[in-house]
């Protein structure tokens, strides 16, 4: 387990050691244990509303489809019912399933939709307001999920979140300023003021009351699919598309379906990984990971560690390189998914890595990864027989395209900005975009979402995933090699600071107040141009101990919490 010296232990231990004691070592941090079953996810309500249903009798599946539904109601910011995710499960027989209920491209996008007349690409418009939407997936994946999958009475799934919109619940210091923050941004984007959210500057101890979004869900208890994707609230999307200048039609809703598609696995040493193929690039990269890293003795301690995080950069850059060029909705462009995970070209692929020094991205190759927001939210779910699900499901940023659907009282995702706008040309951030992820009528635009399970000796071992963007795929390879190769739990293994590279920028961007010194300094000698930044990722998960208990791992830099018995 992790044990460094910090300097005040130094100084004590000098001052011990004259007097004969010795320094004790750092507590480790250790998760929620629960004997039966597990929810980790964004905030202490969701995570409780999954563990009521999992008492209830409810299956893995159904706190799901409960915890996606609250997490509209009190995580705004990521949670939805306006957005779409991915969903992986390995039920406790050991069969596995995925869900891809990501958002769609309308029927009237087309590739050059974010360009002027002259060419120049307009990312405020792929990322705000109205024409920023792809069509929402979430409410048919979970309508889709609990008809194959859940064993309760819908209607008990979608009431616990009913409850929290109607009778509002008690907002945090955090939470009040974020809202206050927000409203400024929700009222210069929705066709009509949402006032339940913008009319007052919010305080701490406040309840917050959406009684519009508690209407709508109640149509969604009482009609399924039908209560979203045609009829009263159908009619106020296309409402507010008109007056709002955007293009979701009638025709996009009703067509608007989720799909199964085949989970992507992969080994690792004595581990199986169960993760999200396209269209997202997350489970790719992960496993791209794992697979080069294979052949690599790594270790977190001392020096050892600078020389990981090399590693772990130089992986990361040539497979985001990869990311730009092969990765889309594979509906729409072939992805040569077996290639790109190879064993003969993923150690052609990393031939030229050098465990002395950077490889300049510039050399790697020419092409690109897209800038994202990591406002998304991710849970853990393991029930009382063995049922896993790892669900990673957002608006893309913070509020989505901030266009809140007048009557209806959610929010709208701005997916469409995770398409490349403008193939081939630097968006705003000075990034390039690719071919393969271009806008196509009905595409799902490219995710780096990467909900996992993990299998050891045929076991459930491990239910992870995090928001964060391009962050995400590292963020949750660190949490996953933090346990299996450097022994720490699954709280420990969380909090642990993180690091993260993409290709482009060059440059890896580490965690504030990380305190060795000495590592960063190696990594500084081998050519790295390093960057220090606020959180990266929320990851929550869960791990299986070897006694059979669970532990919860939450991450402490937000809201996180779980909840277990
Ligand atoms: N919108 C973030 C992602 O899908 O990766």
């Amino acid at each position: 387990m992790k044990n460094y010296f910090c300097k005040e232990h130094l100084t004590a231990l000098l001052f011990l050691l004259t007097v004969g004691f010795s320094c004790q070592p750092e507590e480790k941090a250790t998760g929620l244990l629960a004997e039966n079953a597990m929810v980790v996810s964004a905030h202490p309500l969701t995570s409780k509303v999954g563990k009521d249903i999992l008492q209830q009798g409810g299956n893995a599946i159904d706190a799901a489809v409960a915890v996606q539904m609250a997490l509209a109601v009190v995580y705004p910011q990521a949670g939805n019912i306006g957005g779409g995710g991915f969903m992986v499960i390995r039920e406790a027989d050991g069969q596995y399933h995925s869900l891809d209920y990501r958002e769609k491209a309308p029927l009237a996008a087309s590739r050059d939709m974010y360009l002027d007349d002259k060419g120049d690409a307009l990312p405020e418009k792929s990322q705000n307001g109205h024409l920023a939407s792809g069509v929402p997936g979430s409410v048919d994946g979970m309508v889709k999920v609990h008809e194959k999958l859940g064993s309760m009475d819908w209607s008990k799934l979608i009431d616990p979140a009913i409850k929290l919109a109607e009778e509002g619940f008690e907002l945090s210091e955090d939470e009040a300023a974020y809202f206050t923050r927000a409203s400024e941004n929700l009222k210069k984007y929705s066709s009509v003021d949402p006032v339940q959210f913008t009319g007052k500057a919010w305080k701490v101890g406040d309840i917050f009351i959406q009684t519009q979004l508690s209407h709508t869900l109640k149509l969604i208890r009482d009609k399924g699919r039908a209560g979203f994707y045609s009829g009263e609230v159908a009619d106020y999307i296309v409402a507010e598309m008109e007056r709002g200048g955007g293009i979701i039609s009638l025709e996009d809703l009703e067509k608007y379906e989720s799909t199964w598609r085949n989970p992507l696995t992969g080994n690792y040493k004595d581990y199986t990984i169960i993760t999200m193929g396209p269209p997202s690039s997350g489970g790719l990269i992960l496993l791209q990971m794992l697979g080069i890293m294979e052949k690599y003795q790594v270790s977190n301690q001392g020096q050892a560690y600078a020389d990981y995080l090399h590693l772990k950069t130089e992986m990361e850059r040539r497979i985001f390189a990869d990311r730009a060029a092969f990765m889309a909705d594979a509906d729409f462009y072939p992805v040569p998914v077996d290639e790109l995970l190879a064993e003969e070209y993923l150690s052609q692929r990393f031939s030229n890595f050098d465990p002395q020094s950077a490889t300049p991205s510039d050399l790697i190759r020419e092409g690109n990864i897209l800038s994202m927001s990591e406002e998304t939210t991710h849970f853990s779910i393991v029930d009382k027989k063995g049922n896993a699900v790892s669900c990673t499901t957002t608006l893309n940023g913070g509020m989505g395209s901030k266009v809140m659907v007048a009557g209806a009282g959610f929010l709208l995702n701005n997916e469409m900005d995770d398409f490349s706008i403008k193939p081939g040309f630097p968006n705003m951030f000075g990034v390039l975009g690719g071919e393969a992820n271009k806008i196509e009528p009905e595409k799902r635009m490219l995710s780096s979402m990467t909900p996992t399970i993990m299998e050891k000796n045929n076991e459930l071992f491990m239910v992870v995933g995090t928001p964060g963007g391009s962050t995400i795929p590292t963020s949750v390879f660190q949490a996953v090699v933090n346990v299996i190769e450097f022994d720490m739990g699954m709280q420990e293994a969380i909090n642990e600071k993180r690091f993260h590279s993409q290709w482009k920028p060059d440059q890896i961007s580490f965690e504030k107040d990380f305190e060795r010194e000495d590592v960063l300094e190696t990594l500084r000698k081998k050519g790295h141009e390093l960057s220090e930044r606020n959180g990266i990722g929320r990851v929550d998960a869960i791990l299986v101990l070897e006694d059979g208990i669970l532990e919860g791992g939450a991450d402490p830099r937000g809201m996180d919490a779980a909840s277990g018995y």
